[in-house]
This record gives C-alpha cells, sequence and structure tokens, in this order.
C-alpha cells in the first residue's frame, strides 16, 4: 500500500539503520537502497543476509563485502556486536544493555513504543456494506471484522480513517419490494417497533423480499407495477419514499444489534450507502461519456478494456448506463471512488469485499483512473477475501439452503463460550460469566477470521473457536489473564528494570519478540493482512510460556533479576492487550 513509514524506534529498526548507513559508505553510490534483508535469527539475534545477492551483482566476494560493510558500521557503546559468518552473513548480536533499556523505554510509553507513520494520510475503508432488506451473511461478516481491524490498525498509525458502510439501499429491487409490499400491506412503515423484534422483523423483511422476488419472476403485470414503482422512488413520490425509509431503518435497526453484538467501530454516521450518490449518476455518466472513457454499445453506455473478455472472447463491459437509462452497481461505484477521492480527500481507498468481485473493482479502479477521478498518487485496493464455509467444507448454509442468520451465530459461540467459563469457574456469578462469555465468544469468531490469511476460506466451526488449544482467540485471552493474575501476585508499583543485568536466553528472545511489535503493525499496513498481527500473539504468547517455564519469577535468583522479569510479564500483558484490541477483541484481566 504505497510508501510505508519506516518505525524507527524497534531494535530491528535502529539495526537496519546502522547497516544501511555502512553500507552507503562501502557500497558505490550507483547501489542506492539494497535491501540488507535482516532477519531475526536463531544463531545470534539478528541476521543480514542480503550481502551474498548485493555481492553477486556487484560481481566480488561476499565475505569480503560482509566484512566492508561491518568495518564501516558506527558502534555506539555497547550496543551489539557484529560478525561475518558463512558465505557472507552478517550476525547481529545485541547488547543485554541495549535490549533491557529498550524493555525499559517500551513499558513507560503508554503507546508502547509504537511510533506512528511517517506520513499520516487520509484513508478510506469501504466495508461491512450489507444490503437492506436482507438477512446480512458471512461475507458481511467476514468484511465487518476485517475492515473493523484494519480501522483500528490505520487509525492507531497515526491516520485519519474514514470508514464507509457502503450499503446496498438503492435500486430497481426496490420498487419491486414496495410494490409488494403495497399490495400486500404486510408492513406498516409507521409502526414502532421494540428492539427485540427487530431481528424477527428483517426476516419479515427477507421473507417479504423472496415473495416478492418470486412474484416478479413469474407475473408480468407485477414486473410493469415495479418498474412504475422505480420511477416513482427516482422521482421522490412520497409515499414511496416513506415505505423506503421505513424499509431502510428496519434494517439498519438490525445492523445495529450486529454491530453492537460484534462491537466494532461502526456508526450510523458510517453508513453512506448506494442511495446517497444516486444524484450523481446523470453527471458521471454524461461526464464519462464526454471523456470518452464510456462509449455507446447496443444503446448501453460502456467502458470496455483489452484484456477483460468473456469466454466468447468478447469484451467484457462495465457498463455505465443500461439502454434503458437506468444505472447500477457500477455507476455508483463510479461515483463513490470519485467523491472519496475528491470530496473526502483520500490518499487511499481501500475495499474490504470478498475476492468473487475482484474483475467489478478491477474494472472500476481501471475507468476511474482513465476518467482522472483518481490520479497517481491515489493508491486505491480491493482487500479481498474468501468464503466462510460450513462443516462440510462446502459455502456456509443452513440446512434448508438458506443463508446463515448472524444474530443465531454469533449468540451461540456466546452460549458456548457461557458454558466453558462456568465449567471453569463454577462460583462466577451469572452476569459475569455472561459478560465473559461476550468477551470470549465473540473474541473467538473474529480471532478465528483475522487469523486466517484473508484470501483464504475458512470452515466455521465452533468448537475449533472456542478451543483453549492451539491458535485461537480464547487461548490468547487466556494467555494474557494468566499473565495478569501472575503480576498480581507481586506488589502494585511498577518494576525497576536494571539494565546492567545479565540475560537468559528465553528473557531474550521473549524481550525481542514484544519489541516487534512496531514492524508488524507496519507490516499489517502496508498489506491490509491482520493476520500477521494475529500470528505475531499467537508466537507471543507461546515465546512467553517457554518464557515462564524456564525463567522463575517468583523465585527468581535475585531481586533484581525478579523484577527485569516481572518487566517483561508486564510489557508482554501490555502487548497482547494492545494486539488484541487492534484485532477488535478484548483482553479480560481474568478467566
Ligand atoms: N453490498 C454489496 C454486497 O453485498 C457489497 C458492496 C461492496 N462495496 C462497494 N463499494 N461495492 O455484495
Amino acid at each position: 500500500m504505497g510508501e510505508i513509514a519506516k518505525p524507527v524506534s524497534s531494535l530491528g529498526a535502529i539495526v537496519e539503520g546502522m547497516v544501511k548507513s555502512a553500507m552507503s559508505v562501502a557500497l558505490p553510490p550507483t547501489f542506492p537502497n539494497a535491501d540488507p534483508e535482516i532477519r531475526r535469527s536463531e544463531r545470534a539475534d539478528f541476521q543480514v543476509n542480503g550481502m551474498m545477492s548485493i555481492a553477486k551483482k556487484l560481481g566480488v566476494n561476499p565475505r569480503v563485502l560482509a566484512g566492508d560493510v561491518v568495518e564501516k558500521i558506527k558502534l555506539q557503546d555497547q550496543f551489539a556486536t557484529f560478525e561475518v559468518a558463512g558465505p557472507g552473513f552478517i550476525n547481529v548480536t545485541l547488547s543485554d544493555q541495549a535490549i533491557l533499556s529498550q524493555v525499559a523505554f517500551r513499558l513507560g510509553d503508554d503507546r508502547l513504543g509504537c511510533p506512528t507513520a511517517s506520513k499520516n494520510k487520509t484513508i478510506v475503508i469501504d466495508y461491512s456494506q450489507p444490503n437492506i432488506a436482507k438477512e446480512m451473511h458471512v461475507g458481511h461478516l467476514r468484511s465487518t471484522i476485517i475492515g473493523d481491524s484494519l480501522a483500528r490498525v490505520l487509525t492507531f498509525r497515526g491516520h485519519k480513517v474514514i470508514r464507509q458502510n457502503h450499503l446496498g439501499d438503492w435500486g430497481t429491487q426496490f420498487g419491486m419490494l414496495i410494490q409488494y409490499l403495497l399490495e400486500n400491506e404486510e408492513i406498516n412503515p409507521t409502526k414502532e417497533t421494540s428492539t427485540e423484534k427487530v431481528s424477527s422483523d428483517i426476516s419479515d423483511l427477507n421473507r417479504m423480499y423472496r415473495a416478492a422476488r418470486e412474484l416478479f419472476d413469474s407475473d408480468p403485470e407485477f414486473v410493469q407495477r415495479s418498474r412504475k414503482r422505480v420511477v416513482s422512488l427516482q422521482a421522490g413520490d412520497e409515499e414511496t419514499i416513506d415505505h423506503w425509509n421505513a424499509i431502510v431503518a428496519e434494517s439498519k435497526r438490525y445492523f445495529r444489534q450486529v454491530y453492537d453484538r460484534l462491537n466494532v467501530l461502526l456508526t450510523e454516521e458510517d453508513a453512506v450507502g448506494e442511495s446517497f450518490y444516486n444524484s450523481m449518476l446523470d453527471e458521471v455518466a454524461l461526464d464519462l461519456e464526454a471523456r470518452n472513457v464510456a462509449v455507446r454499445s447496443q444503446g448501453a453506455l460502456c467502458v470496455f478494456f483489452d484484456d477483460i473478455v468473456g469466454p466468447d472472447g468478447n469484451q467484457v463491459p462495465l457498463i455505465v448506463q443500461k439502454a434503458d437509462g437506468g444505472y447500477g452497481y457500477a455507476t455508483t461505484d463510479l461515483a463513490a471512488i470519485r467523491y472519496r477521492a475528491k470530496t473526502l480527500q483520500a490518499d487511499v481507498i481501500l475495499y474490504v469485499v470478498d475476492s468473487r468481485q475482484a474483475l467489478h473493482f478491477k474494472m472500476v479502479f481501471e475507468a476511474a483512473r482513465r476518467a482522472g477521478y483518481i490520479d497517481d498518487k491515489v493508491v486505491v485496493s480491493h482487500v479481498s477475501f474468501g468464503s466462510v464455509l460450513g462443516p462440510d467444507g462446502r459455502p456456509f448454509k443452513t440446512r434448508a439452503g438458506d443463508v446463515v442468520r448472524l444474530i443465531a451465530l454469533l449468540d451461540d459461540a456466546v452460549d458456548r463460550a457461557r458454558q466453558t467459563i462456568l465449567e471453569k469457574n463454577p462460583d462466577l456469578g451469572e452476569g459475569e460469566a455472561l459478560l465473559l462469555a461476550r468477551e470470549v465468544g465473540i473474541g473467538a469468531v473474529k480471532y478465528a477470521d483475522l487469523s486466517t490469511s484473508r484470501t483464504r476460506d475458512y470452515i466455521f466451526d465452533v468448537d475449533r473457536m472456542l478451543s483453549l488449544q492451539g491458535n485461537t482467540g480464547a487461548y490468547l485471552q487466556y494467555a494474557h489473564a494468566r499473565i495478569c493474575s501472575i503480576l498480581n501476585k507481586f506488589s502494585s508499583s511498577p518494576p525497576i528494570v536494571r539494565d546492567d543485568v545479565v540475560m537468559e536466553p528465553p528473557e531474550r528472545r521473549l524481550a525481542l519478540l514484544v519489541d516487534g511489535l512496531p514492524d508488524v503493525l507496519a507490516a499489517v499496513e502496508e498489506t491490509s493482512e491482520p493476520h500477521k498481527l494475529a500470528s505475531y500473539l499467537y508466537e507471543l504468547a507461546h515465546t512467553f510460556t517457554t518464557f515462564y517455564e524456564q525463567c522463575p519469577v517468583l523465585r527468581a535468583p535475585s531481586e533484581t533479576i525478579r523484577q527485569n522479569r516481572v518487566a517483561l510479564c508486564e510489557l508482554t500483558a501490555k502487548t497482547l492487550e494492545l494486539g488484541l484490541h487492534l484485532l477488535g477483541i478484548d483482553a479480560p484481566n481474568r478467566l
């Protein structure tokens, strides 16, 4: 995602900076910006791998080159040793002092030492995007969870994040639906609804939607009446608009329930649905035609692409205006991208939408570039994701073949979490158990999604999600709660970190891993891949376990060592808490 700010405050970044400036002296000036390829290493703390490929390009001996670079490194007192190894690696071993003073620095900083990105951008994230009058499905669940995590990480990185919930709230289907409702009067737009009723009302809407669709597909006269209704809707006819408003409000109440259950950042103000762009569509169509980006073809206004052809070998167009004058999904997206770039002044626009819409976005982005709606400086990206599968490995549906109701799915996860929690803590009150169960159950669902590489499909398996073993949200929450309870055994005053103490290998490993958080967050920004953060937290929890087994805290050999170990526990707990929070997952102190 464009140029990325390199954090300057992780030890890895400091080492990289030192090696790079030595390289700028040791390498010919024709070789700027070569990547030293610094990686964590088992033999030393870091390993510089890049010298071999650079030496090959320069036609010199890699060991000699590595030696040259090492010689040019400006050693700050006691920071690290650099050693040429093997065919031309450079091993970097940090001093204990450097690591411990970094631990102290992070612990004393309320951002745990994580810098903001060097360039603050305006980032629009289009996510969640359920459709009015329809049940939200698991695809919308993924978009909501991934989008929420990206919004959190990017905000934490110092960017201005503008959330856009591109609701499907406009289109010809509303003519059909409103007409059906008027003729069947199953819904009264002015009636009061209590919150408990909302989720059954959306089911009513969903059911009616299907009934309307059935009629539409079988009764040509109903089709005629529905078409007229679309015209009334577009013309702003009062009765029609009232019904439309009622349907939208009903659906939004339902979405609100899902968002509350999920505890995501989305608010009413973020709901900028397709209808918002309605008034811009005529102008966009005229403009695209005037710019010759779109051309008339069989009555329709289309944008063509050399490389996009159908199975018959003919080009597949992006349709801006149908032959009957109507606009569709694509036109709205063209108006939206222009609005986001020109009015919202976005530097980056992310679309968190399932991978089946890849071609649509490819065409929209390309058309928008040709029309000048986005220039070279604006980064647009389809943050695509795979499907959620049922236990049978097929797309997730109920037995009757319906979409699975999200509320039911989430409630089920919370309910099972409550059972597990009560089994483990029989004397917990019902109220507290439920509170914890919400954090664990929802956290489990979110983590299962965010811990898989987003482009992959995954199986929705609540039992696995809630398991305390393996890479699960519950495992991480327990790891965090366990460290909190360890810390409770010590005095509440903050530990004093002494940097003149010799560190054990498990302490070094833990401290260095904790130190990598800013780099991980930068990588999440660069790739829009929250799973990098999830894997990091999992590794952190694991590494902590080894540390805790091998480095006793309570029975530490000396009070100084004990204090340092307490500091490591505390920093690990805070890192887990922050990391989970950035994934949108709560980290209760006790479980
Ligand atoms: N509402 C659409 C759907 O359910 C997704 C919208 C994605 N966003 C966009 N700007 N097209 O498939």
